[in-house]
């Protein structure tokens, strides 16, 4: 049975020192149930250690961690069951089948024959691997393995998902295949708490956020709430032309609230300092001198931009 509590994650001043080197620096947060929550930051910011201790393979150095209420370092077992997990690499498996690769993992979570069957073929069904249950792990793409690697966290019915960088090195198909799974099990009701250094991966799919940089937060909490800090600094408006333009830097230059206008080939970057209820004045001096585009992207919601104000400082 699952803890009715609210926080499903709940970390207090973790701290995690290897010899002189503080990876983890005493940071605190809960992660909501049923959410998808992103724990984003840099190479070496201290994601894959912090993850580790949750998953019960490391022990911190000081403070804590609970899973549904439960010690992580008190009550491993208890925590393990209440968990998948997916390591940031995945393990040599030489000569495995699909099949046999997902029954050692049955095995190993210590599930009954009858039920090892049942959980293998509802993971084979989600993950939709099913024509691929006779070829060898060894041989598979990136993306399949990594929908492998996720159905064998799900073996044992989990509550909570823990993913190291699960898109790492997936093409962009693949990338977007494995956000519409990560959808599709927070419906499920499952919470999946995922990190990531590339950071407009994950704002298509998460609820909330943990940005971490030299094992310090730098911010923490639901999406739009962190996206409202930084409303008030400029938008970027990146735009698309059907051809190549040499006057659209002249007329763009010409109009109030625009500035720092960027040109590349048929891509034109802008900031905005306007309200949005006069942007289209931008279209539409656009239009009048038939400068066409057929794309609009709008760089604020996007957890790019949030990171770099964040980590330079312009936010506090
Ligand atoms: N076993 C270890 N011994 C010494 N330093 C480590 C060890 N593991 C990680 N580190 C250091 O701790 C910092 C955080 O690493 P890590 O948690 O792997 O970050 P991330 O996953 O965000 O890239 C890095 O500077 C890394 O070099
Ligand atoms: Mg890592």
């Amino acid at each position: 049975m699952s803890d009715s509590r609210k926080s499903i994650i709940e970390v207090r001043d973790l701290k995690m020192t290897y010899g002189r080197k503080e990876a983890v620096a005493g940071i605190s947060f809960d992660v909501d149930r049923g959410v998808i929550h992103g724990f984003i930051g840099p190479n070496g910011a201290g994601k894959t250690t912090t993850i580790r201790i949750l998953a019960t393979l490391q022990v911190p150095s000081a403070g804590g961690a609970w899973i549904d209420g439960v010690n992580v370092v008190t009550e491993p077992k208890e925590v393990r069951r209440r968990l998948g997990y997916m390591p940031d690499y995945f393990g040599v498996y030489e000569g495995l089948s699909v099949t046999e690769y997902l029954e050692f993992f049955a095995q190993a979570h210590r599930l009954a024959p009858a039920r090892r069957r049942s959980a293998i073929s509802d993971v084979v069904e989600l993950t939709d691997l099913g024509s691929l249950l006779e070829v060898e792990v060894h041989t598979l793409s990136k993306g399949m393995r990594q929908r492998l690697c996720l159905a064998q966290t799900l073996l044992h019915e989990p509550d909570l998902l823990i993913l190291d960088e699960p898109a790492n090195g997936l093409d962009p198909r693949a990338r977007i295949e494995f956000r519409g799974l990560l959808t599709e099990l927070r419906r499920l009701g499952k919470t999946i708490f995922l990190s990531s250094h590339i950071l407009s991966e994950l704002s298509p799919i998460c609820d909330s956020v943990s940005i971490i940089e030299m094992g310090a937060l730098v911010a923490h909490g639901p999406l739009e709430q962190i996206q409202q800090r930084i409303r008030g600094s400029d938008v970027t408006f990146e735009i698309r032309l059907v051809e190549e333009s040499d006057v659209v830097e002249a007329v763009l230059s010409q109009l109030p609230g625009v500035s720092r206008i960027h040109q590349e080939g048929r891509s034109v970057r802008f900031d905005w300092e306007g309200e949005d209820s006069e942007i289209h004045q931008v279209w539409g001096a656009l239009s009048a001198k038939k400068i066409a585009f057929t794309s609009v992207k709008r760089h604020e919601d996007d957890l790019e931009k949030l990171f770099m104000d964040l980590t330079t400082g312009e936010v506090q």
